[in-house]
């Protein structure tokens, strides 16, 4: 394994001043050229991206954002954060469609003006996509996966900016992983799918949903993941370093 593999870390709506004191843990040991294939992202909560910058300023750890508003323009939307004002602040990624927001009300129309707005502003797009449980039970998995692929990246041009991220939602802070036969099935289905709209045979797919450092070797015999998004492991720092350990060496 040459390629580079993404560690995205969501940390969702936590992180406390000890948090973030002990990230300066992986920002130590990104520095460590053992690990150089290691893309670092952490996705921490708005109000916090500042303060990652500044304390990620001097590695090549990236920082992002969890989510963006679907307006690119300013205006009166209490409580958003659209793509312009992440840009401003210096995040230099964003996650669109996380399961967590769909169920809050992201539809695809929804999800594909934010990734458009992101990529207008030059931010790289964690472009999530996976099917629930009840959408499994009923064979709809491939289904939901094209649509919400077809309809993401509607009237989007191949952009190399965005990178999927494959995640069932009965997987995420379940600790179920899919069976690796089966994850791999899928990855490669929703490579077809991507590459029928881009004409792109290689995009990258992140997995996502209960990654820990003890399912990371089983997970990583899958060759064509690119890397994985973190919830619940990535805000202990042992934990997250743990899992790019063992995913690289
Ligand atoms: P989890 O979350 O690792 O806690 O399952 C993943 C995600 O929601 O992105």
């Amino acid at each position: 394994m040459t390629n580079n593999m993404f560690f995205i870390a969501n940390w969702k709506m936590f992180g406390d001043l000890r948090a973030i004191n002990s990230t300066k843990k992986v920002i130590k040991f990104s520095k460590n050229k053992k690990f150089a294939r290691a893309q670092i992202v952490y996705c921490p909560p708005y109000t916090l991206i500042e303060q990652f910058n500044k304390i990620t300023k001097n590695s090549k750890i990236k920082v992002g954002a969890q989510d963006c508003h679907f307006l690119e323009s300013h205006g009166p939307f209490t409580g958003s954060v659209n793509a312009n004002l992440l840009k401003i602040i210096g995040a230099k990624y964003v996650i669109v469609g996380h399961s967590e927001n769909r169920a809050r009300g992201d539809t695809n129309y929804l999800i594909n003006l934010k990734i458009k707005s992101a990529l207008n502003k030059n931010l790289k797009v964690i472009f999530c996509i996976g099917e629930t449980l009840k959408e499994k039970k009923k064979n709809k998995t491939n289904l939901i996966i094209n649509t919400q692929i077809s309809r993401g990246l509607k009237n989007i041009k191949k952009n190399k900016n965005v990178i999927f991220a494959y995640e069932p939602v009965w997987s995420i802070g379940t600790g179920i992983i899919p069976k690796i036969s089966d994850l791999e099935k899928q990855v490669s289905l929703i490579k077809k799918m991507i590459n029928k709209i881009w004409k792109y045979k290689n995009p990258q797919i992140l997995y996502g949903g209960s990654v820990n450092s003890k399912n990371v070797r089983q997970l990583k015999k899958i060759r064509s993941i690119n890397g994985y998004l973190i919830g619940g492991a990535s805000q202990n720092a042992n934990n997250f370093i743990d899992i790019i350990k063992k995913t690289i060496i």
